[in-house]
């Protein structure tokens, strides 16, 4: 992975962190973006973080446009940062519809938008969303995030179409549940047994495989379970 140079956005927990220290350990640079490093301070040569708040739109062309001057060898994106909110849809503010939106799915696109010049004028570039389950069904509570799930997944289906011709390759991994910090502001949680969750090293040695994959191949999408799902309710 020496050849790699990647932006990976919500590097600071959970999978993002669990991605970057693979990609950090088999010699690519990593490029982590989230609001608070001081989760994940690792002191690694080829790991630069920017902090940033992706739900302010206005400033993301400022700091992607930032990070490709600093790091010109950009060539893959890992869009993964994200929160989850769950819950019937009439008890969040239109102020928490916008937010969560724009942060789970309009900053996605919106990150790529100002990558993807940069990918095709060096003709090869790797972009990897982080979807969910949710993407893939609608479910009781989920509104808002499979609204923005299933979102990010027709965004990834179609823009594969439009830069694949640009030596650019598209995927989404959807999960089931996975052990992060996603849960501790939620109103449930896996089961404790090893079983009922991911462990987000694997997320992050699928990641791999879809990086190391031949450049004449695309993984399009990829679906993870735990072995057995088991919710607790607090
Ligand atoms: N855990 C699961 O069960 C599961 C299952 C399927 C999909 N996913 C998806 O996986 C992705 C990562 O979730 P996780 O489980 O790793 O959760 P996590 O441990 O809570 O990590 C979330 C990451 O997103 C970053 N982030 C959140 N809000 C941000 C903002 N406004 N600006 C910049 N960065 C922000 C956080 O960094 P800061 O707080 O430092 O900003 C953190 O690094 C999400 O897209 C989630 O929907 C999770």
């Amino acid at each position: 992975m020496k050849d790699k140079c990647i932006l990976v956005t919500g590097s600071s927990s959970g999978i993002g962190r669990s991605i970057t220290e693979r990609l950090l350990n088999s010699g690519a640079k990593v490029i982590g973006l989230a609001r608070d490093h001081s989760k994940f301070t690792n002191i690694h040569q080829n790991y630069l973080t920017y902090q940033a708040d992706l739900n302010d739109l206005s400033n993301l062309k400022l700091i992607i446009n930032k990070i490709i001057k600093d790091n010109d060898e950009i060539n893959g994106l890992i869009s993964n940062a994200g929160y989850g909110a769950f819950g019937p849809l009439e008890n969040f503010s239109i102020e928490q519809i916008n937010s969560f939106i724009t942060l789970n799915l309009t900053a996605h696109i919106v990150v790529s938008k100002l990558l993807i010049p940069h990918f095709k004028r060096k003709k090869i570039g790797n972009i990897i969303f982080m979807g969910s389950e949710a993407g893939l069904i609608g479910t009781k509570n989920g509104s808002l995030y499979c609204s923005a799930k299933f979102g990010l997944r027709g965004f990834s289906q179609s823009i594969r179409n439009d830069i694949s011709s640009s030596n650019i390759r598209v995927c989404i991994i959807n999960p089931g549940m996975v052990r992060t910090e996603f849960f501790e502001n939620l109103s449930f949680s896996p089961g404790k047994d090893v079983t009922n969750a991911i462990n987000p090293d694997e997320i992050a040695k699928t990641v791999m495989n879809v990086l190391a994959m031949e450049e004449s191949t695309v993984v399009e999408e990829i679906n993870l379970s735990p072995l057995k799902k088991v919710v607790n309710f607090l």
